[in-house]
């Protein structure tokens, strides 16, 4: 059970009560006195996100009340008692009635009691939660720790999580559950035919390696994840600004969620073969640098060449892409923090998804929907697959123009994949820029769930 949980009877635990400005008047009504006059005193009125103490006659913490959105509110969060463990003192609390969605309530009790704690400890909360009865709290734990690895491994700075490090956590979660995992390091990438990875990685002192872990009977349906491992992104010689540099120790969301994800479906026993690639490298400036200009062959023949250094998650990619292909899996699923451009159309919060398979794309949207995972669907737009044109080689990893990006680097990867491959590509942000209700400012778990319960209803 998740450390936001407790065990013990919910008889002693504190309640919460969930109010709306419209309930609001009800729910004072079955308050006793002097309870009731001490809210009006302190001008509560259940303004989404408010919080009050109510006291005992000795002073102490009788009784919480908490604001959230109505029901039928133009847009409310979900996720709102994930302020919650911000804001208690410490102790157990339980929920005195249901807050509109009491399993997405409680997911986000946990999700909000997360804290970065590596390099200080001394700050997470410490309330804990009496899970309500109707909610399937193994699995909520399932995907509330999920939720922690993969903000550990983007919060975790790079200098302590380079490629190497990418990989022993992905060894970690491969001895977790029984599973196998191999790395090809360093030139092997090239002997073994890997020359964008290679490429990317190649001017690091901290050698570029494919991760490669592998769970699950092989009679059973293959699926494989495919996440951007890209440890720091510096642009390489088309160097980013301080600005665009500053948290780009994130730039390794996607093999953090796809790990994320991978810990899931274990967990959960999925009936499926996973398999996870993770090309993880650093993307650094160096007299060895890869350079704009460049031609580089591929896994999959085509010759590329580099428009610009700083697209370089979507050439890591592109050799994954390749290999994952090479099986046939049933599902190829690739998570990826390739774009600025996706987070133009849509923001930080809604990672677009691209695919061309209709009953994949309505059921991954209905997935997001129902998980508060929010994704968003966008085209890949044939017409502007004419924009990966090469003057040199077979195609570019950086069309010249600014438009449609998040697009057109789906579109690039579309190149390396077998149109008879069933394939979903999530463009993430992995990070959250200021902290909203279970969101903690800093790494985010984006796309990992929704996927989570997409398989489980595919391959439960
Ligand atoms: N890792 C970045 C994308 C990114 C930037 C994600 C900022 C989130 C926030 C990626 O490697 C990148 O630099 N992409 C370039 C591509 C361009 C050079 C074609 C971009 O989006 O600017
Ligand atoms: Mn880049
Ligand atoms: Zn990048």
């Amino acid at each position: 059970m998740h450390p936001a949980f407790e065990t013990a009877a919910a008889a002693s635990a504190i309640p919460i009560t969930f109010a709306t400005r419209s309930s609001w008047d009800s729910v004072r009504a079955t308050l006793p006195e002097p309870p009731r006059s001490f809210a009006a005193a302190n001008a509560f009125t259940a303004k989404p996100g408010q919080y009050l103490a109510l006291p005992d006659s000795a002073g102490g913490l009788a009784h919480v009340l908490f604001g959230i959105e109505d029901e039928a509110a133009a847009w409310r969060d979900p996720f709102r008692a994930g302020q919650l463990p911000g804001l208690l003192p410490a102790g157990v609390y339980r929920f005195a009635n249901a807050p509109h969605d009491a399993r997405l309530a409680a997911l986000a009790f946990a999700l909000g009691h997360y804290r970065f704690s590596r390099y200080r400890s001394n700050d997470a909360p410490r309330a804990r939660l009496v899970p309500p009865d109707s909610v399937d709290i193994a699995d909520i734990t399932r995907m509330a720790e999920a939720a922690t690895l993969a903000r550990d491994l983007i919060n975790t700075p790079a200098n302590a999580m380079g490629p190497e490090d990418l990989a022993q956590a992905a060894q970690d979660l491969a001895d977790a559950f029984g599973a196998s995992c191999t790395s090809i390091v360093g030139d092997d990438l090239l002997t073994r035919n890997f020359p964008l990875i290679h490429a990317v990685g190649m001017a690091s002192s901290r050698a570029p390696r494919l991760i490669d872990l592998t769970w699950g009977h092989p009679s059973h349906p293959k699926v494989t994840l495919v996440g951007k491992g890209v440890c720091f992104d510096t642009g390489g010689l088309d160097l980013k600004p301080s600005s665009g540099m500053l948290i780009m120790k994130k730039d390794m969301g996607g093999a953090a969620n796809v790990l994320a994800l991978a810990q899931m479906i274990m967990d959960a026993k999925l009936k499926v073969r996973l398999r996870v690639l993770i090309p993880a490298v650093e993307n650094a400036v160096a007299g060895n640098a890869f350079r704009p200009l460049d031609v580089f062959p591929s896994r999959k023949g085509l010759n590329v060449e580099i428009g610009n250094t700083d697209a370089e998650g979507r050439l890591v990619l592109a050799d994954a892409l390749a290999l994952a292909d090479e099986d046939k899996p049933d599902l190829l699923i690739d998570l990826g923090t390739l774009t600025g451009a996706a987070r133009v159309a849509l923001g930080p919060d809604l990672p677009p998804f691209y695919t061309d398979d209709e009953a994949l794309a309505a059921d991954v949207a209905r997935h997001a929907r129902a998980e508060n995972d929010p994704l968003w669907r966008m085209p890949l737009w044939m017409a502007y697959d004419s924009w990966l044109e090469s003057k040199t080689a077979n195609i570019t990893n950086a069309p010249s123009g600014a438009f449609a990006g998040s697009i057109t680097c789906a579109l690039f990867l579309k190149r390396f994949v077998d149109p008879a491959t069933r394939w979903l590509h999530v463009d993430i942000y992995g990070w959250t820029p200021s902290a909203k209700p279970a969101r903690p400012e800093g790494g985010e778990c984006q796309a990992a769930r929704a996927l989570y319960k997409l398989l489980g209803e595919r391959y439960g």
